[in-house]
């Protein structure tokens, strides 16, 4: 008799954003005249830029010619795409990373959930506290949390790192020493961002405690001030700490369309001087047969000279409603964070709420959907976020109702 995975049993609940959109379904079934904006979920409203749609086209047309077809795509992703990265988001920012060192993939959640696989079962994570819920439930699967205790919302093994107001919403060194330290900026949920000095200080932690940073930065594009880093490979020293992960559906909307990659230096190498590199190129080889060409080639598009001013078009206009959600709820006299250099706006929740109870209370009156903080982690409680994916026009109406409660 087959034995399954008991590690899935421990998961509590489901997953966070399936919670809420099965939660509103079900408001919409009962209240089928209510028109219910979201900003919950970090999805992307704005159509794809017209160059990566004209770059769709042609890459489905050279599919259509047997001299132009294209079958598997190469193990690590499309030299073009690969060297366009490399070019752009690295070199140009002084950073020195090579083409080979850049895996493409089907995404940052998928890599970030998978990343893990290369690391012995008894590491110890650290996290951020509120985080990504993907980071602990991807460990909880692959039993390396402990565990869970419902009372307080925490995994026995997980070393938690208290992202609240008091720390201005950054992550302080654990007293336990973790093996791998999850870290994401700009943050999701909290918007926050840590400048270059505080990010080559876990660069330089990392080193010295021999861990690895898995450093998130899908949300890079939305960066509007200078002395923050883009990649973490900006601080020295990070080549031989740092695995960072990228994502097109933040900065190109992608989030329907699928593509991510996952950078691992050559010269981060365990104790025994195993590159990991080498261990993911083994795991992608196994597992993974790569993004489609024709999204590749879309993802290239975002780094032509119309594509780039294209998508920046949209950063701005999703920027615009962060700006927009947060001067109003700051006038309404809600203390509120995030939204300068992320496309998320975090708020404490009026009158001693539960997040769950500001949830349920703004879908109720104001018929618009968020995130609630809790979800997050326990240091999210009495807080909820708010997304600027929104259309300007829903951004306008939502705030409106929110106003007028
Ligand atoms: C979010 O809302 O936190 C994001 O959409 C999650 C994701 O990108 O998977």
């Amino acid at each position: 008799m087959f034995k399954i995975n008991d590690n899935y049993l421990k998961l509590p609940g489901s997953y966070l954003f399936s919670t809420i959109a099965k939660k509103v379904n079900v408001y919409k079934t009962e209240h089928p005249d209510r028109q219910v904006i979201s900003l919950g979920i970090g999805d992307v409203t704005q159509p794809l830029a017209p160059a990566i749609i004209d770059r769709l086209h042609t890459a489905v047309d050279e599919m259509a010619d047997a001299r132009t077809f294209k079958g598997y795509a190469p193990d690590l992703g499309y030299e073009f795409l690969r060297t366009a990265i490399v070019e752009q988001d690295y070199k140009a920012r002084g950073v020195d990373i090579a083409a080979d060192e850049i895996f493409i993939s089907d995404g940052a959640k998928s890599d970030s959930a998978n990343i893990q696989e290369i690391f012995s079962a008894d590491n110890r994570i650290a996290v951020c506290d509120p985080v990504y819920p993907v980071y602990v439930d991807s460990n909880v699967m692959a039993g390396r949390t402990g565990i869970y205790d419902p009372e307080t919302g925490l995994w026995s093994d997980v070393i938690y790192m208290p992202c609240q107001a008091e720390n201005g919403f950054a992550p302080e060194f654990p007293q336990e020493e973790p093996d791998l330290i999850y870290l994401c900026f700009p943050n999701n949920p909290t918007g926050a961002m840590i400048n270059r000095a505080q990010l080559q200080e876990w660069v330089d932690y990392a080193n010295r405690i021999g861990a690895v940073i898995i450093y998130d930065a899908a949300y890079e594009a939305y960066i509007s001030e200078t002395d923050v880093p883009h990649t973490i490979y900006e601080c020295e020293g990070a080549r031989t700490c740092a695995i960072e992960l990228r994502s097109f559906s933040k900065n190109a909307g992608f989030t329907g369309t699928r593509l991510g990659f996952t950078v691992i230096p050559k010269d981060l190498k365990s104790s025994e001087g195993v590159a990991l590199h080498s261990l993911w190129a083994r795991r992608h080889g196994t597992k993974f047969n790569g993004a489609p060409y024709i999204v590749q080639a879309a993802g290239a598009a975002v780094y032509t000279e119309e594509g780039r001013k294209q998508t920046e078009e949209q950063i701005a206009y999703y920027m615009k409603n962060a700006g927009i959600i947060k001067e109003a709820l700051a006038e309404l006299g809600y203390t509120v964070s995030g939204g300068v250099n992320a496309p998320y706006i975090w708020l404490k929740t009026p009158k001693e709420m539960t997040s769950w109870e500001f949830f349920d209370y703004l879908l109720e009156n104001a018929n618009v959907v968020g995130t609630p903080g809790s979800g997050f982690g326990p240091s999210g409680e009495g807080y909820f976020r708010l997304t600027a994916f929104g259309s300007y026009e829903n951004t306008l109406t939502a705030v409106e109702r929110i106003r007028n409660i």
